[in-house]
């Protein structure tokens, strides 16, 4: 039973019964093919999860880092409290284009803000702006930085911040010590860091689906 065949199948029937949102939300995976777009997206499931986790949180201020053609950028931005902001960094002019017209069209531009560039550029100019602290963020970028992501998203996180990290198994790869997938390796040197890290209680849950055998980091902010 434990194939990709059978996860997406129950990833389709747990969607037509929990995610009517997912008609809608495909018009922006079909907009992002049209596009050219890699499809490396969230799925629908986590999409929602995400959104889910966002309203338990009560998020108001959201950090996304990678946003692609804005597929998770809509799920978490369609979850923010009245006058909640979301800010997302993507290093490609062209997905960030493509995410600021999904987001044009889902009704959500004056709630989400892109920063264009990579994201060891914007991150340290969010540093400086002392923008007000996050409550919310999703890593979600290229997966070789998750060290410097995941250092600085604390920095800007209040209190009782919820930090979520996508792909942090990647088909099992994560306990492949000698890796030399350098993605692998920032996956890695990423729980290094939170081992270690006394400002963040944190855990790590497998996960499959339609996209995979794959898994999230989910963290808090003491
Ligand atoms: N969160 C999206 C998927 C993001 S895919 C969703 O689920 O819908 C990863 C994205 O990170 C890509 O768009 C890629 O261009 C972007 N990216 C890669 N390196 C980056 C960097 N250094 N800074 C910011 N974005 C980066
Ligand atoms: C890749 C990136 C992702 O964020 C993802 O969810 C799946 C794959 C990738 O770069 O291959
Ligand atoms: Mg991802």
């Amino acid at each position: 039973m434990s194939n990709q065949k059978t996860w997406t199948e129950v990833d389709d029937y747990f969607n037509s019964q929990l995610v009517p949102e997912k008609d809608a939300m495909n018009e922006v995976l079909e907009s992002n093919s049209e596009a050219g777009l890699p499809s490396i997206d969230v799925s629908a499931a986590q999409g929602k999860m995400l959104h889910v986790l966002a309203k338990i949180r009560g998020a108001a201020r959201v950090l996304e880092v990678g946003t692609l053609g804005g597929y998770s950028s809509i799920w978490l931005a369609s979850a923010l409290s009245k006058d909640g902001r979301l800010i997302t960094l993507e290093a490609s002019e062209k997905h960030a284009q493509a995410a600021k017209a999904n987001i044009e069209n889902a009704g959500l531009k004056d709630k989400v803000e892109i920063l264009v560039g990579p994201a060891n550029e914007t991150f340290p100019s969010l540093v400086e702006k002392e923008t007000d602290p996050f409550d919310f963020v999703f890593i979600d970028a290229d997966k070789r930085n998750n060290p410097y992501y995941i250092k600085w998203a604390i920095d800007l996180s209040a209190p009782g911040a919820c930090i979520v990290v996508d792909n942090v198994v990647r088909n099992g790869e994560v306990v492949v010590k000698d890796s030399e997938d350098p993605d692998i390796e920032g996956i890695r040197d990423m729980f290094d860091i939170l081992s270690n890290e006394p400002r963040i209680d944190s855990t790590a849950i497998q996960t499959v689906g339609s996209k995979g055998y794959d898994g999230f980091l989910l963290a808090v902010v003491k």
